[in-house]
């Protein structure tokens, strides 16, 4: 079994989602160690309550960002992981710990990429008026939100759709498409090369986009 860190900010959903999946077979991979920056991250307690190690590394004992992604490589290479999943990490990531991790850190986000990278997507597709929602997991390069794409999955923008509702619908999906993306990768079907995905022998999606 492939070995999984996750770093985690909050409530930790996606990583109950993948953690489910880890511990039912359908992932061929084991969560070594759940790591988060805030001492109140739920996820810390989901962590707990499977056994597995919750780790916190308080961004605000550091004096600035590279230190902090300094101790952050050394505790996460510290599990010797084959894949780092970033599960509602939020915080910006150094160019070196990027580099780091190539071809093996994912991330989620709760927008169709390359639209709305950054934050409060739900709104801006909202009062983009668009038909459309969704998420997407993709490979983290050093452009913000900007690594080339494994899954996304889409909703309906529905009349009556508020950013609660939207935020919900989007939700169930990436706890749908984020156990997926981390399936692949652990039954090894999943790379990145250059700057395209390569899935089951295929080259997926390009990148470069804006
Ligand atoms: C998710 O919606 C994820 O897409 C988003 O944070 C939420 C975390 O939820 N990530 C970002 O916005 C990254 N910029 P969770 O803690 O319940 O998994």
């Amino acid at each position: 079994p492939k070995r999984i860190v996750v770093l985690i900010s909050g409530s930790g959903s996606n990583l109950q989602a993948i953690l489910d999946q880890t511990l039912d077979g359908q992932i061929n991979g084991k969560i070594a160690a759940v790591i988060s920056n805030r001492p109140d991250a739920f996820g810390l307690t989901r962590a707990e309550q499977a056994g597995v190690v919750a780790r916190l590394l308080d961004h605000k004992a550091f004096a600035d960002r590279e230190s902090f992604d300094a101790a952050l490589i050394e505790l996460i290479d510290s599990y010797q992981p084959d894949l780092v999943v970033l599960a509602g990490f939020m915080r910006i990531l150094t160019p070196e710990l990027v580099r780091h991790y190539h071809g093996r850190l994912f991330n989620i986000h709760p927008s169709l990429l390359p639209k709305y990278k950054g934050l409060h997507t739900h709104q801006r597709a909202l009062e983009a008026g668009d038909a459309e929602h969704g998420c997407t997991v993709h490979f983290v390069t050093e452009e913000l939100d900007g690594g080339p794409l494994i899954v996304q999955a889409k909703t309906d923008i529905l009349t009556g759709d508020d950013e609660q509702s939207l935020q919900q619908r989007v939700h169930q999906l990436e706890h749908q498409i984020y156990p997926l993306a981390v399936q692949w990768f652990c039954e090894e079907r999943l790379s990145l090369s250059g700057d395209g995905v390569m899935l089951d022998g295929e080259l997926l999606a390009t990148t470069g986009y804006q």
